[in-house]
């Protein structure tokens, strides 16, 4: 009896240690696998290697056959496919990146997972038909904002026997796998955006002092004028990011006088027609020559039209009133405010007084008569000093 007893007991305890082995099999397992996939993460530096490695290791881990993965833009209505892997008809592909249209926005932020008893299934297998499940993957930042899905899916491939549906591992695998994924995503992609800011400034930078060392008689003009500009546009309650852009407009909006001979650019007296026709191109000039760095409108829109005139006798175009665009228009004040402001070859600076006066004049014919009212307001408050 008591060595009856004693087996059965030793029994239990055998398969108790045996379930704790199971147990910690398992654990180690899963920590391993957190190890390779930060690893393989980790060593994505472009967000081209990121991207497919990233689908790739989601279809590693659930053994998938196939796999696609979409970027969303600021809402997730608008999906981009950026990889396929795996033989995926277009249809699906397509199909797929109208996610948003198809679950509900609950279903948008978690694992969705589509077998044949999902009233999807039938949708998404008649556009491929060796389909037999597929699981949608919210790319999750940890303020649960989805910047994009990765798609893993089985199907019927020649000599392969797949399970039909995914485990409860697989499931929990890619919950851990998608939040990493997507921190790295979203780092991979701000420091590509940082380091393309990084670039336009650098390059910006050296265009000025090019225009600068150029023009004997402005040396600083841009940047008093984008710093102005910045000032008065601020004053005026614009928001951070449309005075971003002015302060690069104003920057750049003589860039043009780089095509521009230094024989005419630095003549001491007043220029004949045919000179002042050559530097009235600058401001085309100017958007020509950037136009491989892809600037923004506003950006573009002071370079070109900073002198224009608000009773339409400006150049290039000779736009008239609101027509100009608004940035425009702000920059042409400052511009000529800073002529006058600084001493030329041919005259000294204009005194405040004057300047006032000849702002006043211009309201309405060279400026626009707002914008003109609130620039005079703000100097004769000495806000600029
Ligand atoms: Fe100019």
């Amino acid at each position: 009896m008591v060595t009856i007893l004693q087996a059965a007991f030793e029994q239990q305890e055998i398969e108790h240690l045996h379930r704790q082995i199971t147990l910690l099999n398992n654990k180690l397992q899963e920590q391993s696998f957190l190890v390779k996939m930060t690893n393989i993460l980790i060593k994505g530096h472009d967000l081209e290697t990121t991207i497919k490695s990233i689908l790739q290791l989601a279809m590693d881990i659930t053994g998938s056959e196939a796999g696609c993965l979409y970027i969303a833009d600021q809402n997730i209505s608008q999906l981009k496919i950026v990889e396929v892997n795996g033989e995926i008809s277009d249809a699906l592909v397509e199909a797929l990146s109208r996610l948003s249209q198809l679950l509900t926005n609950e279903e948008l932020h978690k694992i969705v997972e589509i077998t044949q008893n999902n009233s999807l299934f039938e949708y998404f297998a008649k556009l491929d038909n060796k389909l037999i499940s597929l699981i949608n993957v919210p790319l999750l930042t940890a303020d649960n904002n989805v910047i994009g899905y990765a798609v893993v899916m089985h199907r019927h491939e020649a000599g392969h026997n797949h399970p039909s549906i995914y485990s409860s591992k697989d499931l929990k695998h890619l919950t851990l796998f998608a939040h990493q994924a997507a921190l790295l995503l979203d780092n991979t992609r701000l420091k590509i955006e940082q380091g393309k800011k990084e670039i336009y400034i650098k390059t910006i930078a050296s265009l000025i002092s090019a225009i600068d060392a150029k023009d004997i008689y402005t040396q600083n003009h841009s940047q008093r004028v984008a710093k102005i500009t910045v000032e008065f546009s601020k004053a005026m309650g614009l928001p951070g990011d449309i005075v971003e852009k002015l302060h690069y407009g104003a920057l750049l909006h003589d860039i043009g006088k780089i095509g521009v001979p230094d024989s005419i650019l630095n003549k001491p007296t007043s220029l004949n027609n045919g000179e002042f026709d050559v530097v009235k191109e600058h401001p085309v000039k100017g958007v020509r020559i950037l136009a491989p760095m892809e600037l923004d409108n506003i950006v573009l829109d002071i370079i070109k039209y900073h002198h224009e005139r608000f009773d339409g006798r400006g150049y290039p175009n000779g736009l008239k009133g609101e027509k100009i665009p608004f940035a425009a228009r702000i920059v042409s004040i400052v511009d000529a405010w800073d002529a006058m402001n600084s001493d030329r070859a041919y005259r000294s600076r204009l005194s405040q007084e004057q300047i006032l006066t000849e702002l006043e004049k211009g309201k309405g014919t060279q400026f626009d008569p707002f914008l003109a009212g609130e620039f005079i307001i703000l100097l004769t408050k000495n806000f600029f000093n």
